[in-house]
């Protein structure tokens, strides 16, 4: 009877070692999927700010609203990202400066102005520079484009004269 419980215990024992070592296993695998994860970086998102900044603006020249509107929440959704992926980036801090003048261009496509608009816009591009130049990007100068992005894309709507 000793004898069946000394080895019931062995076993247990055992199973028990076995679990710490899966759950060590376990914990390996994580931390390597957080080192090696791909994550994009701060001047990714940017990127792909510039080419939204730049569709909008075509989209309001053309008074597409709808599209305007959509590349707004797309030029969000990078912000938004930056603030969740780039929290080693003190200049993520920063992002909040820009929320005003996108609220202001919000409304202007709301209301379908387009005077609005290209004020606003212009607020809108120098609030960009002005947090490059606030975090030692100064020599990233964001414009008003001269032309559209791509050629493969229409700003305004087939349906409107
Ligand atoms: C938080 C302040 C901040 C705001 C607001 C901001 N930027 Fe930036 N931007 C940065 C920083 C910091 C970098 C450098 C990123 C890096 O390290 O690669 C950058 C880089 C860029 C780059 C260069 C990307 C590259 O790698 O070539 C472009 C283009 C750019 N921003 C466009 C814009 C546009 C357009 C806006 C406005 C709609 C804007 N940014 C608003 C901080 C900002």
């Amino acid at each position: 009877m000793k004898c069946l419980f000394l080895a019931l215990m062995a076993v247990g024992l055992s199973a028990c070692n076995q679990q710490n070592d899966n759950t060590a296993y376990l914990q390996s695998q994580i931390d390597s999927l957080r080192v090696n994860s791909y994550k994009p970086g701060f001047g990714e998102f940017m990127s792909s700010i510039q080419i939204h900044h730049d569709k909008l603006w075509f989209a309001g020249q053309n008074m597409n609203w709808e599209l305007a509107d959509f590349e707004m929440s797309e030029i969000r959704e990078s912000l938004d990202d930056i603030k969740k992926y780039c929290t080693d980036r003190p200049e993520a801090n920063s992002i909040d400066m820009i929320e005003q003048p996108l609220q202001n261009l919000d409304n202007a496509i709301l209301h379908k102005d387009k005077e609005a608009f290209v004020k606003h816009y212009r607020v809108l591009t120098a609030t960009c520079n002005s947090c490059h130049q606030k975090t030692a990007h100064g020599f990233n100068v964001i414009t008003i484009p001269t032309a559209p992005p791509f050629t493969n894309q229409l700003f305004k709507m087939q349906n409107e004269k």
